[in-house]
C-alpha cells in the first residue's frame, strides 16, 4: 500500500475545498485498521462517553427526527455487536477514535497533512476521526455539523444529500441553538422538496466526500452493511465562524439582532465575547438531557432490546 492516502486530488479539486463538494478518490478501504477484527477489539475497550448508538425511523424518505432513539452496547461481545448492526437497524458511531486507538490517531495526522499539502495557505487543528457502523437501513437525518467536516466510506454503499448553505436551508439562528448545546443537530427544519436542490452521491468504498462549512446533509445506507469514517477539522476560518456564531446567539438571547460579519472589530470583539461566555461556564446549563431507552441484543429484531428509559449520564 503506497503511502498517500489520497488517489486522484487533482488541482480542481484544491480549488473548491471548502467552496463547493467535493468528491476524492482514497486508501483507506485498503487499511487494516478497519476489518471486522479490528472494530470487534476496537468496540470491546470503547469507553462509554465517546461512543453513541442509535435506530430510527426505517422510512426511506423524509425527516423523522423525532423517531431518532438512544441506546447502549450494553454486554455483548464485539462481534456480537457487528452482527446487531449487520443483521439489525442500528447505527454506531465511535468518536474520538484517536484519543482511543494510537493507530488510527496516526492515521488521522497523515490525513490532514496530505491535506494541507495540497491546499495551500490551510492550517488545520483539532483533529477528530470517527468510525460509523451502521445497518443496511440505517438512516442520519437532515443535519448541520459546526467543524468542518468530511465523510469516507470503507464498506457498504450510502447516498450522501448535501444542501447550499444559505436560507431556507440553513439559518444563522439554527447554527446558534447547536453550538449553544440548546438543540441537537438533526433539531432543523426540513421541507422534502430541499432535495431538489440537493448535490446526492452514491459514495462507494475509496471514495471520500468534503464540503463547506455548516453544509447540512443527509444520509441513507443503500441496503448494504455500511462502515464510513468521518473526519473533522478546525481552522482560523471555522474557529471565527464559531465564536462569531456563539456571540450571536448570546446577544440575540438578550434582545440584540446581531449581523454576521467575520471581519472587523465587531467580530474580533465578539470572539472575547464567546470566549468569556464559553470558560465561564455560563453556557453549561443550556444543554439538552439525552436518554438511553435500547440495548443491544444481537438476537432480538432490529439488532436491539428495550430497556426503561433512564438519563444516558446514568449508564
Ligand atoms: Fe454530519
Amino acid at each position: 500500500m503506497s503511502d498517500r492516502i489520497f488517489v486522484d486530488w487533482t488541482g480542481d479539486i484544491t480549488a473548491r475545498w471548502g467552496r463547493d463538494v467535493v468528491q476524492i478518490g482514497h486508501r483507506l478501504h485498503a487499511s487494516p485498521l478497519f476489518t471486522d477484527e479490528a472494530l470487534a477489539r476496537l468496540i470491546e475497550v470503547y469507553p462509554r462517553e465517546h461512543y453513541d448508538l442509535h435506530t430510527m425511523a426505517v422510512a426511506r424518505e423524509g425527516h423523522a427526527a423525532e423517531s431518532w432513539r438512544e441506546g447502549d452496547l450494553g454486554r455483548s461481545t464485539g462481534e456480537e455487536v457487528l452482527d446487531a448492526i449487520k443483521g439489525g437497524h442500528i447505527w454506531l458511531n465511535l468518536r474520538k477514535v484517536m484519543l482511543v486507538s494510537a493507530p488510527h490517531g496516526e492515521l488521522l495526522g497523515r490525513i490532514f497533512a496530505e491535506v494541507e499539502s495540497h491546499v495551500p495557505g490551510l492550517s488545520t487543528f483539532k483533529h477528530n476521526l470517527g468510525i460509523l457502523m451502521s445497518s443496511p437501513t440505517a438512516q442520519v437525518f437532515y443535519h448541520a455539523d459546526i467543524p468542518g467536516q468530511s465523510l469516507w466510506q470503507i464498506r457498504g454503499r450510502k447516498r450522501v444529500f448535501v444542501y447550499p448553505t444559505e436560507a431556507p436551508f440553513i439559518s444563522p439562528q439554527e447554527i446558534e441553538r447547536i453550538i449553544l448545546g440548546e438543540a441537537d443537530e438533526q433539531d432543523m427544519t426540513y421541507q422534502p422538496w430541499f432535495d431538489e436542490r440537493a448535490r446526492v452521491v452514491d459514495l462507494e468504498p475509496g471514495q471520500m466526500l468534503h464540503w463547506p462549512l455548516n453544509g447540512p446533509h443527509r444520509v441513507q445506507n443503500l441496503d448494504c452493511f455500511n462502515i464510513s469514517v468521518t473526519t473533522e477539522h478546525w481552522s482560523p476560518e471555522i474557529r471565527a465562524s464559531y465564536a462569531v456564531h456563539y456571540a450571536n446567539g448570546i446577544l440575540r438571547r438578550h434582545g440584540f439582532s446581531p449581523a454576521h460579519g467575520l471581519t472587523g472589530p465587531a467580530a474580533w470583539a465578539k470572539m472575547g465575547l464567546a470566549a468569556l461566555y464559553k470558560y465561564s461556564g455560563a453556557q453549561k446549563q443550556r444543554k439538552y438531557e439525552r436518554f438511553i431507552d435500547f440495548v443491544v441484543d444481537p438476537k432480538a429484531p432490529g439488532g436491539f432490546a428495550d430497556v426503561p428509559r433512564r438519563l444516558r449520564t446514568e449508564f
